[in-house]
């Protein structure tokens, strides 16, 4: 069962330049208890597809299609008070990018976590007034922090966040992130300014979490690395743009896409020498018509100009959306 759906999103942003066709055509789920990846180079809406499930998308942008359900519930019909009281960071948590900018550095790492807590007792009842208890907030909060390998967690309510390392403050996050049962936690690009070594036991932890917790992990990054290691399904995005999706082997291993095999090409551990992707990301303001990815695909015909954009179900759960693969020119496509 998905816990998320995401289907045939289209947004844009008013800009001083023209509007810009952020996302168009976005398609993707998160099957309960699963982790998904979010790839793409930068500027292609990843971070722009979180906080349209978080609700926390800019004034300026504009929703012009497609709907996002999560657990039943259409988010984008919801009002911010809804959204704030019942939704984000209670049934939907996050983790930031950035641990050493998402802590307060002048209170105490308890005070700040639990005032999460208790904010959101308050709403989920719809009175303002919280159930529970500061006193059980404080427990579970100490629970969570021995879950996630936190040294001595009740002394560590009383510290601040200068005295943790990144990878301890990332640790806290998720541990935040936890501490209001969601059933979803999306993540952008969680470990990014860790090194590799710490890098490696978050998405361990993180691992651990989706399975000891029952939740499912949405996460973005760039790096290739991260969605092999941990991640059970891919979604591949270019310039706003689902260009493929499916399990991580098969679609890391089979790419379907000629911007997925170019990715994968550029990935360290697979290119010969350095390699990268000739041209860039279009403006977004005036990007191509049909496939956004032509200007730059060597395989690209004329058709791919006026095609619709369309993922189209190769085998199952893979889905791609290339012109090529309507007639299975790219590469042979076997039914299972
Ligand atoms: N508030 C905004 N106003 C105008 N344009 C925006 C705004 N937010 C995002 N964009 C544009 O939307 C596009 C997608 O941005 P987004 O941050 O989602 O990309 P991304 O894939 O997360 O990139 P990165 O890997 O660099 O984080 C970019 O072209 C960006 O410039
Ligand atoms: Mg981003």
């Amino acid at each position: 069962m998905n816990l998320l759906e995401i289907s045939n999103l289209k947004l844009s942003i008013r800009t001083d330049e023209g509007v810009a066709k952020i996302l168009d055509f976005v398609d993707m789920e998160v099957p309960s208890g699963k982790i998904v990846g979010i790839v793409g180079e930068s500027g292609c809406g990843k971070s722009t597809i979180l906080k349209s499930v978080l609700g926390i998308l800019p004034r300026n942008a504009i929703v012009e299609r497609g709907s996002i359900l999560f657990d039943q519930t259409a988010i984008l019909e919801l009002d911010e008070k809804t959204l704030a009281n019942t939704i984000r960071g209670s049934r939907i948590g996050f983790i930031p990018q950035d641990p050493y900018l998402a802590l307060n550095p002048v209170f105490k790492v308890g005070k700040q976590l639990m005032e999460i807590m208790r904010w959101h007792r308050g709403r989920s009842n719809g009175s303002g007034q919280p159930k529970g208890s500061d006193s059980s907030d404080r427990e579970h909060l100490i629970e969570l922090l021995g879950k996630m390998q936190i040294p001595d967690p009740e002394a560590a309510l009383e510290r601040y966040p200068h005295q943790f390392s990144g990878g301890q403050r990332q640790r806290l996050l998720i541990a935040g992130a936890l501490s209001c049962k969601p059933s979803l936690i999306v993540a952008d690009e969680p470990t990014t300014a860790l090194d590799v070594t710490t890098q490696r036991e978050i998405l361990d932890l993180l691992e651990q979490v989706v399975q000891d917790f029952g939740v499912s992990l949405l996460i973005v990054t760039h790096d290739l690395g991260v969605v092999t290691r941990i991640c059970d399904e891919v979604v591949v995005m270019y310039a706003g743009q689902t260009v493929e999706s499916g399990p991580t082997a098969v679609v890391l291993n089979e790419p379907l896409h000629p911007y997925t095999t170019a990715l994968i090409n550029c990935h360290p551990d697979r290119a010969v020498g350095l390699q990268g992707i000739a041209g860039t990301v279009p403006t977004l303001i005036d990007p191509p018509s049909g496939c956004r990815f032509r200007t730059r695909c060597s395989l690209a015909r004329d058709a791919c100009s006026t095609r619709p954009p369309e993922l189209k179900q190769i085998k199952p759960r893979h889905r791609v959306n290339c012109l090529l693969t309507d007639s299975g020119a790219t590469q042979p496509v076997s039914e299972t």
